[in-house]
């Protein structure tokens, strides 16, 4: 089975409502029109969410939006937070859950991530789950073991079909930000060791089914290189996805 490709932008906290229209514009003129070969998702902060929306309804753009977290209660005295309701409403089709960011400067842990992916199925959303380790956790020599234990613990008590409509996001937390990138043989090794995961959790054709993207200073340099291992199906970029120019030239990476 193919799996279809994915490519998404994670803006972090970065463009005002008139710099994210003036880059979606840009970005949406720059990639074609008629693809269905790739599936290009921009994550932009809530306050963006609406207008990068309008931009893409007017273009009749094929390009999805999430959110970049979610909260897991329906509604009520949650200062600060959004519900998965809300994003749904406002159009988004899955939401970024435990980037390394949330969770080393939020202190989110592994049972809010899990309450936030099934918070996310719950209403037919996709999450996009990211896992990884730290510098010190990959020089102790136990990424691999790390790395599992997020992924099952994102996934605990899931059906395998509300399991297959999430994605799995691997970004060494040394890697990001950081221009330096895994090797591809390194990104490699915890991708099919997470592919292998998922068919332990929830069978072979799930696993299968599910993409799993790579995150961490991916750029157009690198992107080909990535992309060429059989379990890395697309990524989940940061810096590279704040320009148009750039962004683009991923996407159409994952056309090839
Ligand atoms: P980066 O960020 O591409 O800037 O390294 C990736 C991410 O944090 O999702």
């Amino acid at each position: 089975m193919t799996r279809l490709p994915m490519m998404a932008g994670n803006w972090k906290m970065n463009n005002t409502i008139s710099e994210a229209v003036v880059l979606t514009q840009e970005l949406s003129y720059q990639l074609e029109h008629d693809w269905d070969d790739v599936e290009v998702v921009l994550c932009p902060p809530y306050t963006d969410l609406k207008p990068v929306l309008t931009v893409l309804d007017y273009d009749k753009s094929a390009v999805k939006v999430a959110a970049q977290n979610v909260f897991w209660e329906e509604k009520g005295a949650f200062t600060g937070e959004i519900s998965v309701r809300m994003i749904k409403e406002i159009g988004c089709a899955y939401s970024i859950v435990g980037h390394s960011e949330r969770r080393e400067i939020f202190e989110e842990s592994d049972e809010s991530v899990n309450k936030k992916v099934k918070a996310l199925v719950a209403a037919g959303l996709g999450a996009i789950v990211c896992v990884g380790e730290s510098l010190f956790v990959r020089d102790e020599g136990i990424a691999l073991m790390f790395v599992e234990g997020q992924l099952r613990a994102a996934f605990a008590g899931l059906e395998p079909n509300d399991a297959a409509k999430c994605v799995v996001a691997y970004e060494p937390i040394w890697a990001i930000g950081t221009g330096r990138t895994a090797t591809p043989e390194q990104a490699e090794e915890v991708c099919a060791m997470l592919r292998e995961t998922i068919a332990h959790m929830f069978g072979g054709a799930c696993a299968e089914e599910m993409r799993i993207l790579y995150g961490g200073s991916m750029n157009t340099g690198n992107v080909d290189m990535l992309l060429a291992m059989p379990n890395i199906d697309g990524g989940l970029v940061g810096g590279a996805s704040l320009e148009a120019a750039s962004f683009s030239q991923l996407v159409k990476a994952c056309r090839k």
